[in-house]
């Protein structure tokens, strides 16, 4: 297969773990036989600092023309801490959300049972968890009217959602509990907001059409809870913009680390693939960003278009740096692999996916992989 990749590595340790995903898909290319060709654009604040914008139209004009995009994070202090900075790096990744029409954010989560220790929860309520958490992505409180009063005392913003936005995202959730373990739980507020109660009524028409899933109903506070205290309940989660976006930095903890959450974000036309983790300015160029998220984001590039034997080599590969603990500092504390060194093992299982070509012991002293 033919892919043509825009690359957009962002800011903080974006361009480090783009890099690692980049080469990761050379090797599935090459083992495969696939043409992937990557391009590279500005987004974030690094596209600020150069032009002002940080979602410039030529990189726009990129990513309408490619199959899909590769993106890495955006954020930087500089605008974090300045409440009146006039364009932010952020802003940038919602134009591209809603310039590309990316109304699906699909956040899977699971307990690697290579991690079971490591998350801060007990074992025996993670082992087993398996979900995925459908966002709606393009509309919501994130993109309704934005007011502040003139004496800059009063603020608001409005969360509005149009039945067609609820539609389109509904009939994704569904038809991925479908493939999956055929529950769905739709997570709302319905007990105080109107747009939630639109939710559950075009949630509840659309279940009709699927009859072998099952539809369940719960407030985010009460689902902030049991994601913590019962995640193995959850299958598929399909939710707002804002509510997805705090639950799955929630559910992250299941994994054991965000630095493992990758996520698609899904229109009619196009699909970015990106780390859910963001900028990380802290780690910035030291290496010990981990590069997993923005790999198996990849993965599920992969996945999109159908390419489900390359996306499992990389899972297996993903398992197998785990099992070795071939890991970052986030998941071992007194780690010696840097963020290249990760991708590096990643990628030479994937051209000797056979364990017996591959040296653990040089790994573990830092030398070649391979044999
Ligand atoms: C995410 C991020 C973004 C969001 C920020 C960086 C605007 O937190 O993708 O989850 O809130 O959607
Ligand atoms: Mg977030």
């Amino acid at each position: 297969m033919k892919l043509n990749i825009a690359v957009l590595p962002g800011d903080g340790i974006g361009p480090e773990v783009t890099k690692e995903a980049k080469k990761v898909l050379e090797a599935i290319a090459h083992q495969f036989d696939h043409t992937f060709i990557f391009k590279e654009e500005l987004v974030g604040a690094v596209a600020i600092d150069k032009t002002g914008e940080p979602f410039p139209q030529k990189t726009l004009d990129l990513c309408l023309n490619t199959d899909a995009v590769l993106f890495g994070a955006i954020g930087d202090p500089k605008y974090d801490n300045d409440p009146s900075a006039k364009v932010r790096p952020e802003q940038g990744l919602l134009k591209m959300r809603k310039d590309l029409g990316l109304y699906t954010n699909i956040r899977p989560v699971k307990a690697y049972k290579e991690l079971l220790e490591k998350s801060p929860l007990k074992k025996e309520i993670i082992e087993g968890a398996d979900m995925t958490i459908y966002r709606e992505l393009t509309g919501g409180i994130y993109f309704g009217e934005k007011k502040i009063s003139k004496d800059g005392k009063t603020a608001s913003d409005l969360c509005e959602y149009h039945e067609f936005e609820i539609e389109r995202i509904a009939h994704a959730a569904f038809k991925a509990a479908q493939n999956r373990r055929k529950k769905l739980t739709l997570v709302d507020k319905a007990n105080v907001l109107e747009s939630s109660r639109l939710w559950r009524k075009v949630v509840t028409k659309i279940a009709k059409k699927y009859a072998d899933v099952q539809l369940d109903f719960l407030f985010v506070d009460n689902a902030a809870m049991q994601i913590i205290l019962n995640p193995k309940q959850f299958d598929v989660i399909l939710t707002s913009n804002l509510f997805g976006d705090i639950i799955s930095d929630e559910a992250s903890v299941i994994g054991g680390s965000i630095g493992l959450l990758a996520s698609a974000s899904v229109g009619e036309k196009y699909a970015v693939f990106e780390p859910i983790h963001g900028s990380y300015p802290q780690a910035t160029g030291k290496g010990i960003a981990n590069p997993i998220a923005a790999i198996l984001s990849a993965a599920m590039l992969l996945e999109h278009f159908d390419l489900f034997e390359e996306s499992a080599l990389i899972n297996k590969a993903v398992e197998k740096s785990l099992e070795l603990q071939i890991s970052t500092s986030d998941i071992n504390s007194n780690s010696q692999f840097t963020t290249s060194k990760v991708g590096d093992f990643i990628t030479d299982f994937i051209q000797y996916p056979e364990d017996s070509n591959i040296n653990y012991h040089n790994i573990h002293i830092g030398q070649s992989t391979i044999i």
